[in-house]
């Protein structure tokens, strides 16, 4: 690919993009990777809802000749944007993420871990487990869990409590925090929820689901680390610096290339984040656990239209027919703009960006999030490079939802990626 060249010379400055005829992106079929999934090159330690394929990070980087020196992802998920900087050559990461689970999953991702002590402590937990002793517990995390009986039988309970109490007595956080995962997938699977959904539903013959939680457990972890072991820790002895956590404030470092992809939209009506992962959440004790979709982007309700540039004359035409929702999808592009700004002074001059970025439809109208995502660096000392256009062919996340807002009737939301390259001025 070479830079700059059949990039669509929009004028992000200009509030000039007209309603409905703009087509935003070049087509680049490279970077659809049809066919492929997460697991063809990098089996995911957790499931995650909307994950980024790590070839698609890997490419731009190349591609775009980004310097090998450090890497920000602010709003990190499971951490695919590491994975890609990793196989790319780069050593010093920085993630951000609202969503205690997702920090855990970033985190097992690339944190060194030696293979031998590794396999002798879960050796040592599997037979703890099996041992099945006596166990006192200073707090019962089950209490934590809203509506406990209703998603978990009495005799999964019994057996998560001593299994998390097993893991517990392992002192070594990066370690504990692997069983934790495996832990974690359990619950949920071993729960009367519907497990090839995001969204918690109770499964109808719940009654006569009884799986053996232990067994459940061992494979989940015995697989946990044989991909932890086959595709990242070979790569993570390099690793140089490594934080992540909840408070992007928290860093002063500046960065030379952010690899991201943000919500689509708010987490009620597009991928609820916080309610995949409300119970792990609410089991470690995080408080906010069934408030979390509300805390991510989009999630309040604005109290005014968003009227400016690029999505302007969307949401107008939005509220022409729903104010509701048009109130909705500002919230969303006030807490996305606010976001991205907070970015800025983070960037190293030259330093570039990639938003990978879905626009979604509202009312049946299609809200340019790419454009929205250039006009904002664009306004903020970064020029526009490209806008990369790809087929979504392998996302983890509902193709469909309902922007009526009416249960069962849906449409298609999205078939298309966008990936929003820009690069901070070199002033001269
Ligand atoms: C599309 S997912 C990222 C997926 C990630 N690229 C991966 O491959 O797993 C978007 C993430 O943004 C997080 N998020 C939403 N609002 C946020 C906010 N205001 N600050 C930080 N993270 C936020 C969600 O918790 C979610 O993990």
């Amino acid at each position: 690919m070479t830079l700059l060249q059949n990039t669509p010379h929009k004028d992000y400055n200009q509030d000039s993009i007209t309603l409905f005829t703009q087509d935003s992106g070049v087509d680049n079929s490279k970077y659809d990777f049809l066919g492929q999934s997460y697991s063809t090159l990098y089996p995911n330690l957790h499931k995650y809802p909307a994950t980024m394929l790590p070839q698609i990070g890997l490419e731009l980087l190349k591609d775009f000749k980004v310097k090998k020196t450090n890497l920000l992802d602010p709003y990190c998920g499971s951490g695919s944007s590491f994975v890609s900087g990793l196989e790319y050559g780069i050593k010093d990461f920085v993630g951000f993420d609202l969503n205690p689970l997702a920090i855990r999953i970033s985190k097992a991702k690339i944190t060194f871990i030696e293979s031998n002590y590794l396999l002798q402590e879960k050796q040592k937990l599997l037979r703890q487990i099996h041992a099945q002793t006596q166990i006192s517990l200073n707090s019962n995390p089950l209490a934590n869990i809203t509506n406990c009986d209703f998603w978990i039988s009495k005799e999964s309970q019994k057996d998560l409590v001593y299994i998390f109490f097993c893991i517990m007595q392992c002192k070594n956080e990066a370690l504990q925090n692997l069983f934790i995962l495996a832990f974690s997938e359990t619950l949920r699977e071993v729960s009367y929820t519907r497990n090839n959904e995001f969204k918690l539903f109770r499964m109808k013959d719940y009654e006569s689901y009884k799986p053996d939680v232990y067994e459940v457990f061992s494979k989940n972890l015995e697989s946990l680390i044989k991909n932890y072991l086959d595709f990242y820790q070979p790569k993570l002895r390099e690793i140089k610096s490594l934080l992540i956590n909840s408070n992007f404030k928290a860093t002063k470092q500046k960065f030379d290339s952010i690899l991201t992809s943000p919500p689509y939209g708010d987490s009620k009506t597009t991928v609820a984040y916080g309610q995949f992962s409300t119970f792990i959440n609410e089991w470690l004790g995080f408080r906010e656990a069934r408030r979390l979709d509300s805390k991510l982007m989009g999630g309040k309700k604005a109290k005014n239209l968003y009227q400016k540039g690029v999505m302007r004359e969307y949401i107008t035409e939005i509220n022409k027919k729903d104010s509701k929702r048009a109130l909705e999808a500002s919230s969303f592009y006030f807490d996305l703009q606010k976001s991205v700004e907070g970015l800025i002074d983070s960037i190293n001059t030259q330093g570039k960006v990639f938003f990978i970025v879905g626009n979604r439809k509202v009312k049946g109208i299609e809200l340019p999030t790419d454009a929205f995502i250039a006009e904002v660096f664009c306004q903020n000392s970064f020029r526009h490079l490209e806008t990369i256009k790809r087929k979504i062919s392998n996302k983890s996340m509902p193709l469909k939802n309902s922007p009526t807002n009416r249960a069962g009737i849906l449409s298609d939301t999205m078939s298309y990626e966008y990936i929003v390259v820009c690069e901070k001025f070199k002033f001269t």
